[in-house]
This record gives C-alpha cells, sequence and structure tokens, in this order.
C-alpha cells in the first residue's frame, strides 16, 4: 500500500512541555484518517508540523515516499498539503473569492482576474457540493459556510492532502452531516482527509482508520471497523470509561425551585420563554431536553438574573427570587455553570486564581478592608484545582491559556464548592472529551446525593437521558412533557422536542 503522507517518529518540544513524543501518523490514499486525543494530547501540535508551522525536533516526513522538509506553510501547499484550521483565518469584510485567492496571486489584484477567480472558486465549489456562494462577503454568511470557504481554499491551492482541525466543533448537528457527505465527495475525486477530533461517535461513522495519542505519544493505529467506541476511548484516555452511568434512584424532597407561567423576552424582545412551568426538588436532576432555540438560554437568564422576566415567578425555597440581580440569585443559593463558559463563566485574562473567587472575593476572607487577600484567594483557589482535577501549571497561569475541558473543571469547582441548593448546569460537557465529560457527570450525581437540586440543560440526548432522574421536554417556550428516562428513549425524545406528541407522529 502507498502512502501519501507519512510521519515517521516525530518529537516536538514547547518550553517545559513535549507536544509530540515518538508520533508515527501513516495516511492511505484515498482514506480519511482520524487523529484521537484528548485535549491537549498533541493533535494540533503533529498537524501544524505537517503544514509547516512548526519544525519537528526528531523524526522524518515523507510524501509520497520522498522525504521532505516542510519549512512553512508555503512548502506545504506546493506539496498539496492544506489545512483547514479549528480557527478560520478569513478577512470579514472580503468576499469569499478575495479571501480565496489571498496570498495565493500576492500581485495582481485587478478585476478581471477577481471575476475569473471568481468562476474558478465557483466551479470548485459546485464540484464538491459546498454550496457557497462565490461573491458573498465573510462576514455575512455562517460559520458552517466559512468552514466551507477554508476548504475551498485548500482546493483553490490544488490541496490532494487536506487536514481538518476538529472541524465539527462549531457545526449544527445538520451541518456535521452536510460537512460528512463533502468529505465523502473529496474521497470521491481522489483526495485523502486526515480529521482531528475527539468525538468517538464521528469517527466511527466516517473514518476508515484512526491514530491515537496520548499526552503527546503515539498510542496505536487502528482499523476502525475492527474496533469500538469503547475500546477507542480507553485507548484515548489510557484508562477504561464508563458511559453508563452508575448511580442510585434519586430520592426527592421539598421543592427547592418552582417556576410559574413564566414569560421571558430575548434580548430583540422576542417571547421566547411562553409560560414555563417547572419543578425541581432536592435530590433529583431535572434535564432538559429541547432543540436549540426553543427558550431554554431565556430560561436560565431569567432563573439567574441576567434577563429581566416579562410575567410568571421564580421561587428558591418559596422565597420570590423573580428579577433579582445576578449577584443577589447567586447569594441566595444558586450555582450557576454556564453555557458560554467564555462569556460568563470566565474572566480569560486574570489567573485562574483569580477566577476560583469570582463570586466571593468581596467576602471574607478573601477580602478584608476592601483590599484583597491573595494569599487566601490563591490557596483557595490551589485546593479547588486540585480537588477538581483543573490542570494548569500554577494558580498563576491566565484562564485563556488552559484547555476547554479545564476551564470547565473550575468553573465546576467554584460553583459547586459554595454548594449551593440549586445548581444549574448547561450545556455543561459541550466540546468536552470524555475523561472530562465522564468527570462532570459524576459530580453533577454527587451534588444529588448530597440533597441538592440539579438542573441539566443539554442539546445531547445521551447525557440528558443518561444524567437525568427526570426529563422535561422544552418545545416553543414551554414544558410540554415530562417523562422518565427509563421509560423513554431518544426517538420520543426527538419527537415530543420537534413539537409532536407521540401519537400524532405515529399517525403521520
Ligand atoms: N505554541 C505553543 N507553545 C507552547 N506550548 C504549546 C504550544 N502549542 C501547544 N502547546 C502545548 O502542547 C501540548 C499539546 O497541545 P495541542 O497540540 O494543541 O493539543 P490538542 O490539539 O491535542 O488539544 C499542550 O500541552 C499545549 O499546551
Ligand atoms: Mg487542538
Amino acid at each position: 500500500m502507498d502512502y501519501v503522507v507519512e510521519m515517521i517518529n516525530i518529537r516536538k518540544e514547547f518550553p517545559g512541555v513535549v507536544a509530540n513524543d515518538n508520533v508515527t501518523l501513516q495516511l492511505k490514499k484515498g482514506e480519511i484518517h482520524a487523529l484521537l486525543g484528548e485535549n491537549g494530547a498533541g493533535k494540533s501540535t503533529l498537524m501544524n508540523i505537517l503544514f509547516g508551522l512548526y519544525q519537528p525536533e526528531k523524526g522524518e516526513i515523507r510524501v509520497n515516499g520522498k522525504p521532505v522538509k516542510i519549512t512553512d506553510p508555503n512548502v506545504a501547499n506546493d506539496l498539496g498539503i492544506g489545512m483547514v484550521h479549528q480557527h478560520f483565518m478569513l478577512v470579514e469584510p472580503f468576499t469569499v473569492t478575495q479571501n480565496i485567492i489571498l496570498g495565493s496571486e500576492p500581485t495582481t489584484f485587478g478585476k478581471i482576474n477577481l471575476k475569473e477567480a471568481e468562476r474558478e472558486v465557483q466551479k470548485l465549489s459546485d464540484r464538491y457540493g459546498l454550496q457557497v456562494d462565490a461573491t458573498a462577503r465573510i462576514r455575512d454568511i455562517s460559520v458552517g459556510m466559512q468552514q466551507r470557504v477554508e476548504i475551498l481554499k485548500t482546493l483553490y491551492r490544488g490541496a490532494e492532502v487536506l487536514i481538518f482541525d476538529e472541524p465539527t466543533a462549531v457545526l449544527t448537528p445538520q451541518e456535521i452531516t452536510e460537512l460528512m457527505e463533502i468529505m465523502h465527495s473529496l474521497i470521491a475525486e481522489g483526495k485523502s482527509i486526515i480529521l482531528i477530533t475527539h468525538k468517538l461517535k464521528e469517527i466511527m461513522e466516517i473514518s476508515d482508520r484512526c491514530t491515537v495519542i496520548r499526552k503527546g505519544a503515539g498510542i496505536d493505529t487502528l482499523d476502525v471497523n475492527d474496533t469500538s467506541v469503547t475500546e477507542l476511548a480507553s485507548l484515548m484516555v489510557g484508562r477504561n470509561v464508563s458511559f453508563k452511568i452508575d448511580k442510585k434512584p434519586a430520592v426527592p424532597k421539598e421543592t427547592v425551585l418552582s417556576i410559574q407561567n413564566l414569560m421571558v423576552k430575548d434580548k430583540r424582545k422576542v417571547d421566547m420563554v411562553k409560560g414555563m412551568n417547572l419543578e425541581v426538588r432536592a435530590g433529583e436532576i431535572v434535564g432538559i431536553a429541547g432543540v436549540d432555540g426553543n427558550g431554554q438560554s431565556e430560561l436560565i437568564e431569567a432563573i439567574t438574573g441576567l434577563q429581566k422576566t416579562e410575567s410568571g415567578s421564580i421561587r428558591l425555597n418559596n422565597d420570590d427570587m423573580t428579577n433579582l440581580s445576578p449577584r443577589k440569585v447567586t447569594e441566595s443559593g444558586i450555582g450557576h455553570i454556564p453555557q458560554d463558559r467564555h462569556k460568563y463563566g470566565l474572566v480569560l485574562d486574570y489567573s485562574i486564581g483569580e477566577n476560583m473567587v469570582l463570586q466571593t472575593y468581596y467576602q471574607k476572607p478573601f477580602s478584608k478592608y476592601k483590599t484583597l487577600n491573595y494569599k487566601e484567594i490563591f490557596q483557595k483557589a490551589a485546593k479547588l484545582i486540585d480537588e477538581y482535577d483543573v490542570r494548569t501549571p500554577s494558580v498563576h497561569t491566565k484562564a485563556r491559556a488552559l484547555s476547554g475541558g479545564n476551564q470547565q473543571k473550575a468553573i465546576i469547582g467554584r460553583e459547586v464548592d459554595r454548594s449551593p441548593d440549586l445548581l444549574i448546569a448547561a450545556q455543561p460537557t459541550r466540546g468536552l472529551d470524555v475523561g472530562a465529560i465522564e468527570f462532570i457527570h459524576h459530580r453533577l450525581i454527587e451534588e444529588r446525593d448530597k440533597g441538592k437540586a440539579v438542573l441539566l440543560v443539554s442539546f445531547e440526548l445521551d447525557e440528558i437521558l443518561d444524567v437525568s432522574d427526570r426529563i422535561a421536554v422544552m418545545f416553543d417556550g414551554k414544558n410540554v412533557a415530562e417523562v422518565k428516562p427509563e421509560e423513554t428513549d431518544e426517538n420520543e425524545l426527538g419527537l415530543l422536542m420537534a413539537g409532536s406528541s407521540t401519537e400524532k407522529a405515529g399517525e403521520k
């Protein structure tokens, strides 16, 4: 078998970190080869080496059997290697075509060339079924479309090998399906693909082979047909991962959260929560299932004081909480793991230590006579970091520098440590790898077992079914059905989430 690309025994060090240690990846022509590993395992580093952004300390790269030195991305382009990055590198006010030819034709930027380039870009888009409008401006198109522009950019430069760095992280489920079709049409035209991901289901669905790396080291390369999600997970994490969550039946006690007839508008003054009723009791996890955009975000914003309610009531332990300020909400016993951890969860430019006391810094012992006591703050932070397995070089490291999973564990540590009566977890595991997901699920269940009320909002039905004791389905701003996880399945939930009762759906 001929390999189009071979990376043999690659080693790459950064100050204090061995990002790649003796990693080998061999890409066959015409295959989709997944590169699997937890956050921080060294996947992007390995691919940045192949794309010429970094030089390895050791190892050899061969393209079509010949040893090569890929000193910069232009060399990679000339060798037919293209990369679709995790964070797109597009110029917002420019059109699709302008972005694609940028750098490729630096000297002649005349009108005639642009028209010609537009035609060529359109042709490429049509050939691979990308449905991109070559003349649209980047700022006017969706994230999914922007990703396709990045794909076109590599094809325009003659890529035979395409590297995708976690391409599905930014996509909706529909866009993911479409991307998979695009990948198949690329393969059909003779291209080869390296797909970086930490999502096991995706690998099983689309890849031919899979190389696993863990903490920088190459672990194994497997045929996807001969492996399972369980095996891949344990290779990736380095220990067995339980997907089924062990938990005792819930013992719900008194009502902690009670929501009645709640109406909430979003920031554009559109009605989003339209008469919501919900109760969460001590000692139970209530999961809210629903398609994104059915009022879940506004419901949580209203409970946490981030958005005003129009009418109805929110009560916590029988006290009226409607329209309290976020700080008052926090102080009255609500913990919040927010959906957007960068916007509401962390101050990215503060140290991780300071982030651990974001809600309590103004209280004793962290603050006295209006000055902060950094010794106390960092002591507390170090304790939480240890307890919640937040992997960071130190408490002084900026939150921005941590991986998503570690940022999330930090937020959970901070919120859970205050021991709130009600813990709200909104998309708590989005974008995280299996090890971190397992950890977070166990923590939520632990809180439940301590007698706390937990409200979980997730778009992942697996998560809702595995973690919740009771499921409320939210559709069009209302709680349209409540079911027990052991008495339902993905199919029924999917129908309820689409607004049809199961009987009606049966008739269709
Ligand atoms: N430019 C860099 N400078 C220093 N350390 C880096 C750099 N890029 C990555 N690292 C470190 O190398 C390790 C591997 O990172 P990365 O390749 O981004 O992992 P992955 O893509 O698998 O999440 C991490 O510990 C990360 O912090
Ligand atoms: Mg990466």
